[in-house]
């Protein structure tokens, strides 16, 4: 979704904010634009990539040193040059960047018609800046009290940045519902949506918070909330990610290197915190809680997307170990519909990106009604991550392909694990049967290992998928949040349309589909429901199917009646969704990289979705 970056220095501000912006294309977006102050304001912007952005620039023009920039994923207009950002007020002055949706827009826009204001956008970033312009005019104040009066009256979400030619050596910087992060370097500030744009000039920074504006100059930062104008004391945080962890490192996209990096990243999940022969999971996040786990009666899972997959597969557990009854919700669904929320719920919110709209407002929802909240998220300090009561990071390192894959499996791990923490306080699993699975849960690396050894296998079949248009994917108990992961994973980067179904639901409808233009990928490893999952692959068949089965070595039932066959090492049923997704995120890749499209920036979607 759309990005910021921002830069003030004594450094030309063009290729630090041109690369920052580079460094958040994998958000997603539609167009770009950057503004420079050096005595005038030069701004350029169009839709497309930043390399198209690039082009309209003399690079030896501007010795800058003050600049933000932006890319835009559309919410208010098509993607279009004129709506991209920056956006100038109509005196000229003010300039702007903002991530969000500005709710009441038309209200504010109507206002200003009235004071003869126009507006060369349909974006309601436009009618800001110029509401910011206005207000300043009006009151006679400041700069910082302008943006922070006019925000008091907005409603909506926004992470803004803003620069004035009156003002040529201040950022100011505020943010409600969508994230910002200040960088502090040697003499030299930088704003961006996440760190990413500058973490090669520094890793010391401020998280910005909701509800809190900052106004940088070469003296310094400082932070006031815009409800109350009070002074905010900053807490300065080092991070610990560096730049080659958000590099391809040699893979031809982010997606691929990233499944290939799911060995390391479960290593990195379970580091410290499972110690099988101890019969322990030491998780300070969950000791936190361990109170309220012991008394809670229901668990609820939120999500959106994969993590809601993530959470389907985390019901299955926490049931299956500690018989404590899992509701998973959509987080979009979930917070308009006045859900039952008792004191004694514990809600577990689970994010990649730690930004997602939707189920940030679900969490608020849920501590709103008194339940505790715990986070699973992978991005430390992220806005879900600080909003919840106790949480896990998943640690699997920086996810940059817009599809999730490292994610997933790095949720699914913490899930495993907490499901057996919970088993153990609740007195539902005996000692070998903790022991069995932790110790199962260890392997898992070195036999994702072993599958991602199938990937130039993986690849031929997916040329025989290339040419469909339409595909289910059929698995059974733990596996069948796994069919829902693999169909939107092929989905979203190839556009070949997938369903995602319990297998034993296909005779209730979808086998109508099923002639020999529709392809099946059936979910089939040994154990758990494997004979269930057989019959199913028989009815397939029979209606000329061409059948692509994922199952354990040496199944020949399986493998007589299927078109191809994926043969992975077995585990226990209720790991086996960490195996089984892995040849399901590769043939999705080589089906989409076969078919010519862009992997890592698919199409109309955003790696973080901080809009509703
Ligand atoms: O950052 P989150 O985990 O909250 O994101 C949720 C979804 O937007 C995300 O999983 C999305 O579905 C991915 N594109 C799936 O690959």
């Amino acid at each position: 979704m759309c990005g910021i970056v921002g830069y003030l220095g004594n450094k030309e501000a063009y290729p630090i904010l041109i690369n920052g912006l580079k460094r958040l294309e994998y958000r997603g977006y539609d167009s770009s634009g950057i503004a420079l102050f050096n005595g005038d304001m030069e701004i350029y912007k169009c839709k497309g990539k930043v390399e198209r952005l690039e082009s309209l620039k003399n690079k030896d023009s501007s010795s800058a040193s003050l600049g933000i920039g932006h890319t835009r994923w559309a919410t208010h207009g098509p993607p279009n040059d004129k709506n991209a950002h920056p956006h100038v007020s109509n005196n000229g002055d003010l300039v702007i960047v903002h991530n969000g949706i500005i709710e009441n827009v038309e209200s504010l826009r109507t206002l200003l018609i009235e004071k003869n204001y126009s507006f060369k956008s349909d974006t309601d970033t436009e009618v800001l800046v110029n509401f910011i312009e206005y207000v300043q005019k009006e009151e006679k104040v400041s700069l910082e009290e302008a943006v922070r009066l006019s925000l008091n009256q907005v409603i909506g979400a926004y992470a803004i940045s803003i620069i004035s030619k009156s003002h040529p050596d201040v950022m100011i910087a505020a943010r409600l519902g969508s994230p910002l992060v200040l960088g502090l370097g040697n003499k030299e500030f930088f704003i961006g949506s996440d760190a990413t744009p500058f973490l090669d000039h520094t890793k010391k920074v401020i998280y910005l918070e909701d509800g809190e504006l900052a106004r940088i100059s070469k003296q310094g930062i400082s932070i006031r909330t815009i409800d109350s104008d009070k002074p905010v004391d900053a807490i300065i945080h080092q991070l610990q990610m560096d730049l080659e962890s958000i590099e391809k490192g040699g893979f031809e996209h982010f997606m691929l290197k990233e499944i290939y990096e799911q060995p390391t990243s479960i290593q990195n999940t379970i580091r410290g915190r499972l110690f099988p022969e101890k019969n322990e999971i030491k998780m300070a996040g969950l000791e936190m809680i361990s109170s309220n786990l012991k008394v809670a009666n229901r668990i609820i899972i939120l999500g959106c997307g994969t993590s809601w997959h993530a959470g389907l597969v985390g019901e299955y557990l926490i049931e299956e170990f500690s018989r404590v009854p899992v509701e998973v919700e959509y987080a979009s669904e979930f917070r308009y519909r006045n859900p039952v929320i008792n004191s004694n719920d514990v809600v577990i919110a689970i994010s990649q990106s730690g930004e997602t709209a939707d189920t940030l407002a679900a969490i608020k929802l849920a501590k709103e009604s008194g339940a505790c909240v715990f986070g699973i998220c992978n991005v430390v300090g992220s806005s879900i991550a600080r909003e919840t009561d106790a949480g896990a990071f998943t640690h699997a390192g920086p996810e940059i392909g817009v599809a999730s894959t490292k994610a997933f499996t790095a949720q699914v791990t913490v899930l495993a694990m907490m499901a057996l923490y919970m088993g153990k306080i609740k007195n539902k699993l005996t000692k070998t049967k903790f022991r069995e699975i932790a110790l199962e849960i260890n392997k898992i690396p070195e036999k994702i290992e072993s599958i991602l050894k199938l990937d130039s296998a993986i690849k031929t079949i997916s040329k025989s998928l290339k040419g469909f248009n339409n595909s289910l994917f059929l698995g059974r108990g733990f596996n069948f949040p796994v069919a829902l992961e693999g169909a939107l994973k092929l989905k979203e980067i190839s556009y070949i349309h997938a369903e995602g179904y319990p297998a034993a639901e296909m005779k209730h409808g979808p086998i109508a589909l099923i002639d020999k233009k529709m392809p099946i990928i059936v979910i089939a490893p040994l154990g758990g429901l494997y004979e269930k999952l057989v019959s199913n692959i028989q009815e397939v068949k029979a209606r000329k199917g061409k059948i692509i089965s994922i199952t354990g070595f040496g199944q020949s039932e399986v493998k007589s009646l299927s078109d191809a066959v994926i043969e992975i090492p077995d585990t226990l049923d209720c790991l086996s969704p960490m195996l089984t997704t892995i040849p399901l995120q590769l043939l999705s890749y080589h089906v989409a990289v076969e078919r010519g499209c862009n992997v890592d920036q698919p199409r109309n979607l955003a790696k973080s979705v901080t809009v509703e």
